[in-house]
């Protein structure tokens, strides 16, 4: 089972898009894939059309004023074949306040995921933007992360900002970890997409994805429509950009261990 978290702390970036488009493609190729929507906002459930309230959501697997529910009880099917999700929901918000310092919270997610070994090929973490418990459980779990990040001006102070969080989280995780920045909404014909593009290459070298997204309305119209990138044909270069994306990245390291860092 392979785990991806995709974050950046900038809000609008393409994190959930990501996501699920990459889920999608997965799941469309014969891989059994899990979604998790890690982002009290729960953009990704409401996207899938998974009702947290109805179906309990990551907030019960941390036992709060009670027992953990068994993960398997908290992941659903989807009507599209080999995806599932395991919802969030707005209590997710009041975890930090209610965890406080309480030990071994920060590994929550990567025992529940163990549980999930044998029933899935890739799990993918939509992250929240704020840096918190659950933030720590996604990183923790992961084996590569992917930071989504729009090609324009503003956007690389955030991914200054983010990737210095994540030395932070590197040193309590005691290994490093992988990453590989995708850009995003990228619009050919404006400069600022393009100086973006070159400058992000130009900074991070290898750790930027060849593929990058292209801006295509028909993204929007698919999440607007609650329907993922692979079931959308109209999204003919944001389709082929994310296929290209995800042929890249099955193809880089697996771990830190085996592979060298990004
Ligand atoms: N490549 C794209 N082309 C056109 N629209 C896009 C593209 N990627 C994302 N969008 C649209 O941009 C908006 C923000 O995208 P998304 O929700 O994926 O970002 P996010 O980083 O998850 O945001 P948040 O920080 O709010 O969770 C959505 O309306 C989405 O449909
Ligand atoms: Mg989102």
């Amino acid at each position: 089972m392979r785990v991806w978290a995709i974050s950046n702390q900038k809000g609008g970036v393409g994190k959930t898009t990501t996501t699920v488009a990459l889920g999608s493609l997965m799941a469309e190729s014969g891989k059994r894939t899990l979604l998790i929507d890690m982002d009290p906002h729960a953009s990704l459930s409401g996207y899938i059309g998974v009702e947290s309230a109805a179906h309990g959501s990551v907030y019960d697997l941390f036992g709060i004023g009670g027992n953990p529910l068994p993960v398997r009880t908290l992941v659903h099917a989807t009507q599209w074949d080999r995806l599932s999700v395991l919802p969030a929901s707005a209590a997710m918000i009041t975890l930090d306040r209610q965890i406080g310092t309480r030990p071994g919270m920060g590994l929550v997610l990567t025992h529940a995921l163990a549980e999930l070994a044998p029933d899935f090929d890739h799990v993918l973490l939509d992250c929240p933007p704020t840096l918190g418990v659950l933030m720590v459980n996604a990183l923790a779990a992961s084996d590569r992360l992917l930071v989504p990040t729009q090609t324009e001006a503003l956007a690389l102070a955030g991914l200054e900002r983010m990737l210095r969080s994540l030395s932070m989280i590197e040193r309590s995780r005691g290994k490093p970890m992988l990453r590989t920045i995708v850009p995003t909404l990228y619009d050919a014909r404006t400069h600022a997409s393009r100086a973006c593009l070159a400058q992000l290459r130009e900074q991070y070298g290898d750790a930027v994805s060849e593929a990058v997204i292209p801006t295509d309305t028909q993204i929007r119209e698919a999440s607007a429509a609650g329907v993922p990138l692979a079931s959308w044909p109209a999204a003919r270069r944001g389709g082929l950009a994310y296929r290209r994306l995800l042929d890249e990245l099955l193809a880089l390291p697996v771990s830190s261990m085996t592979g060298a860092a990004a």
